[in-house]
């Protein structure tokens, strides 16, 4: 009997699609774990991964004390650079060789965890550098075996790394994002600790939540697995696999707990129970991006985030110009869905339906506007940036976007729709501005 699916399979197309579970424990305290898995992964000695704002915390602390209180040894590396490069991943890997670990623990946001998932790869399977990085900017080739144990600790609510087998960074001599994709980097277990959540900003917490929204989003309307060419073998089958029924599970959940949680969230730092679902929320997202993939709203943030000139968010320490993560993905998708939805409005509407919007007479051919009208929304309702002008761009820079956004075929090409030069121009000219 066929799992029956939205999409029917067609000549060539993939006709299974793999489910690769994601190891994770949730609850308030669960860091206190730390020393038990770790002894239970057979780690003795292990590389504690963390950056600089989030190695003075209790979260820090408390995995230290439990590594310890387990007798596991302990190598801290809290130089992780937020926005990492190639450089800070080549630190981080340098880091691991000369400690001499047989394990890793990451304790922070995504940057943390992608450092820590990179410096255990070339650690452990030494090449030069562009050999793992995904093509065309490196040579993609496939990780050799597995790496070392990798216990991730999210203190955001927005990532989902800790589900992924993706890390991403800054090219430094390109100017580029790109990444390493392999199911071989996802961590070995995660630690999901909602109260990491407690002492978090709301510009914070509201781009964090963003990007979890457009994880899920992305991957509900990503092309249906059924639609991607048969892997050559089934150990090729990619991570970014398409949109499939077990990926579709999160991401309706995580969604609705969004439209439910995300306003109560950002303006109630007190409001346990709404942070708590947003951390829920993300991870549940990160187990469906992590099987599906995401499109176009995460190719085009790439850029975005890469050719920042002076904006410098609430909420983010230094003073530095930075668009964060979330917010260079959000700007983005309103534009998208509202481009996309022709080819399967449904989904698009029940995404909307899902944000808490009323779709009830509602016909396919608004499907676009409904789900980008909800997201701006919630967008307004939280102080996200409003779309690229929000974050310092000009229609004088869509040009450049477009150039720095075109290699990122593993994401582009999960997309619903076709997306080239023309394409992509239209989808940033419509993020220029949303109210
Ligand atoms: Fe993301």
């Amino acid at each position: 009997m066929l799992c029956e699916y939205y999409d029917v399979a067609r000549p060539g197309g993939d006709e299974a699609f793999s489910v690769d579970a994601s190891n994770i424990t949730f609850g308030p305290g669960c860091l206190r774990e730390a020393g038990d898995v770790a002894k239970s992964l057979g780690i003795t000695r292990i590389g504690v991964f963390t950056d600089r704002g989030v190695a003075g915390t209790e979260h820090v602390a408390t995995v230290l004390s439990s590594l310890r209180a387990s007798g596991v040894d302990v190598a801290l590396f809290a130089d992780v650079r937020v926005e990492p490069t190639d450089e800070s991943f080549k630190a981080g890997t340098q880091f691991a060789v000369e400690a001499g670990v047989d394990g890793f623990i990451s304790v922070g946001g995504g940057s943390v965890i992608d450092t820590t998932k990179a410096a255990n790869l070339y650690s452990t399977h030494p090449a030069d550098f562009l050999a793992y990085v995904n093509a065309p900017i490196g040579a993609g080739t496939a990780v050799p075996g597995p790496i070392k144990p990798h216990i991730a600790c999210p203190t955001t609510s927005g990532t989902g790394s800790e589900c992924t087998g993706i890390a991403v960074f800054d090219l430094l001599e390109m100017k580029a994002k790109t990444g390493i994709a392999s199911k071989m980097i996802r961590p070995s277990r995660a630690l999901i600790d909602p109260n990491v959540t407690a002492t978090l900003p709301a510009n914070v917490v509201a781009a964090s939540a963003f990007d979890v929204l457009s994880h899920a989003l992305e991957s509900y309307t990503a092309r249906p697995y059924s639609r991607r060419t048969a892997p050559g073998a089934p150990s090729q089958r990619p991570s970014s696999q398409g949109a499939n029924p077990w990926s579709d599970l999160g991401c309706g959940e995580a969604l609705r707990l969004i439209g439910l949680f995300l306003e109560r969230g950002v303006s109630d730092m007190n409001d346990t129970e709404a942070r708590h679902q947003l951390m829920w929320a993300a991870t549940l997202a990160g187990i469906a991006f992590g099987n599906a993939g995401c499109h176009a709203p995460h190719g085009m943030s790439y850029s975005v985030a890469g050719m920042v000139r002076d904006y410098c968010p609430d909420g983010w320490p230094d003073g530095a110009p930075i668009v964060p993560h979330g917010m260079s993905v959000i700007v983005n998708s309103p534009s998208v869905f509202r481009h996309t939805a022709h080819g399967q409005p449904e989904r698009h509407l029940d995404g909307a339906r899902w944000l808490g919007a009323d779709v009830s007479d509602i016909g396919p051919a608004e499907a676009g506007p409904a789900l980008a009208d909800r997201v701006v929304e919630l967008m307004q309702a939280t102080n996200m940036p409003n779309g690229l002008t929000g974050v310092g761009y000009t229609a004088a820079d869509v040009a450049g976007l477009v150039d720095g956004s075109l290699p990122q075929r593993r994401l582009l090409d999960n997309a619903p729709i076709d997306i080239d030069r023309e394409v992509l121009t239209t989808l940033y000219e419509g993020a220029l501005s949303y109210w």
